[in-house]
């Protein structure tokens, strides 16, 4: 294969790769041994290519940077995510954690509000419209890819004299001597010629 055909194959793999994260799941806050300081968890999980992670304070809404931030990789290749963040306790704690994929345009995000604890809001709807999007991609190119598959099948058996003998074998066999008769007449070889040569 020539070496562009074979970047977009693997472009295409990437592509079909893509998974949504899942819902990500705040925890916190905790409050360390002075109470000054609280910490902040978010999880998520089972998704792919590696996300970005934000931590926003919504009382602003400006980006928080979170003290850790760990890619977890699977066997299956896909990736869970953990990071932390750690503030100044404050009244009025509004904290959000959210999940970007760039491939598939997601973001999935928890916050937390002071008065109650941890809520989970976020953008479910994108999430399954995604999905479905994505699985009706893989469907289309997996059917495409069969379709051609069988085309180019068709093709070199219906080229191969070998195959054809073959056939007319078996027609023999089951005593169709008519059929396959017709089915070897000048003028069906000759315009079968024609078609292949049309869709090459
Ligand atoms: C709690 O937070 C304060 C303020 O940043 C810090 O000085 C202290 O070391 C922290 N304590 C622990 C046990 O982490
Ligand atoms: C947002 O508010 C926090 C306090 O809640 C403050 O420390 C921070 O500087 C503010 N950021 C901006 C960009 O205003
Ligand atoms: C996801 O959220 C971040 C932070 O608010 C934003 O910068 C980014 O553009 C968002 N991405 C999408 C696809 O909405
Ligand atoms: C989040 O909190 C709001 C009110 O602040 C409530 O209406 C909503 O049902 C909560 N959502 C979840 C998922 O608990
Ligand atoms: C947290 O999520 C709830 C439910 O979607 C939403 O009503 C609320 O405004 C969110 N809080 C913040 C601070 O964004």
């Amino acid at each position: 294969m020539k070496p562009r055909g074979y970047g977009f194959l693997l472009l295409l793999l990437h592509v079909l790769r893509a998974a949504s994260y899942s819902q990500p799941i705040l925890s916190g806050p905790i409050r360390n041994s002075t109470g000054e300081e609280v910490t902040f968890s978010c999880r998520s999980g089972n998704g792919y290519p590696k996300p970005n992670v934000y931590w926003i304070n919504k009382m602003n809404n400006s980006l928080l940077i979170p003290s850790t931030l760990k890619f977890i990789p699977h066997p299956d290749g896909t990736y869970s995510v953990f990071s932390t963040l750690m503030v100044k306790a404050t009244s009025n704690m509004q904290i959000e954690c959210s999940i970007e994929n760039e491939m598939l345009q997601e973001n999935l995000s928890a916050n937390y509000t002071q008065q109650k604890q941890s809520n989970d809001s976020s953008t479910k709807n994108v999430e399954k419209s995604g999905k479905v999007a994505q699985a009706a991609g893989i469907v289309s190119i997996v059917i495409l890819l069969g379709l051609l598959a069988v085309l180019i099948c068709w093709l070199r058996r219906r080229r191969s004299s070998k195959l054809l003998s073959y056939t007319e074998t078996f027609f023999h066999l089951l005593d169709w001597k008519v059929y396959s008769f017709a089915m070897s007449t000048p003028a069906d070889v000759i315009s079968q010629q024609k078609l292949f040569a049309n869709i090459e």
